[in-house]
């Protein structure tokens, strides 16, 4: 597994820390050696970002795990993409890739405690493609207690994109990493 940055030197002690063989590389080629790659990008910097790594990330299938929000007194709340999503920004900016999205409800806390053995908590995985699907869908299911669910298809991705604003008053409110959970299946 390969980290990538804006800085190949912040990228290395970033992996040096996590250890267990992941490196570091620039985001050009950190694209450029991966078959998979996921995109976890404030949303201010993701076209720019997506369209600077167009070449690189070509043939590759790119996973976007941006969830569009806006910060106001209020909280958190979704913004609204021109594309429909940041998924969608995504296929749009990188017509040579295949796009899938997912990861967008995990909380970063939760992954990064390794005291923690299993993150109880469902992964929504939108793509196209069922192939693609899957791939990411067995990524989650790597994680001990997450489960990757296809949720449709990448119109449909703005939804969950949203919800995260949703998780956000949860959290503040019991004071939680919340997840979700799909039933019945
Ligand atoms: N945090 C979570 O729990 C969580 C969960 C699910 C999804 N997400 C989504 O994942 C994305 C990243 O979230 P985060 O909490 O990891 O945010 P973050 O720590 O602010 O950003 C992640 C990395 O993106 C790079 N970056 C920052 N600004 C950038 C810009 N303008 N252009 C390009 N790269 C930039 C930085 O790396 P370098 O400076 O090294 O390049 C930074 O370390 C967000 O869209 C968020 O909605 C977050």
């Amino acid at each position: 597994m390969i980290i990538g940055s804006r800085a190949a030197e912040r990228a290395r002690d970033v992996a040096a820390e996590i250890g267990h063989g992941v490196e570091g590389a620039d985001n050009a080629e950190t694209a450029r050696r991966s078959d998979v790659v996921i995109v976890a990008v404030p949303w201010e910097g993701h076209a720019k970002t997506l369209e600077s790594l167009r070449e690189e990330l070509a043939g590759k299938l790119v996973v976007d795990c941006v969830n569009p929000l806006g910060f106001d007194k209020k909280g958190a709340y979704a913004l609204k993409p021109e594309e429909g999503s940041a998924a969608e920004q995504a296929a749009a900016l990188l017509p040579d890739s295949r796009v899938a999205a997912a990861f967008h409800h995990l909380s970063a806390v939760l992954l990064k405690d390794t005291s923690i053995e299993e993150i109880d908590t469902d992964v929504m995985v939108l793509g196209e493609e069922r192939a693609d699907v899957e791939i990411v869908q067995a990524l989650a299911g790597r994680i001990a207690g997450m489960r990757g669910v296809f949720a449709g298809r990448l119109r449909n991705a703005h939804q969950v994109e949203s919800l995260v604003a949703n998780l956000i008053s949860v959290n503040r409110r019991y004071k939680a990493h919340a997840g979700l959970r799909v039933t019945d299946i």
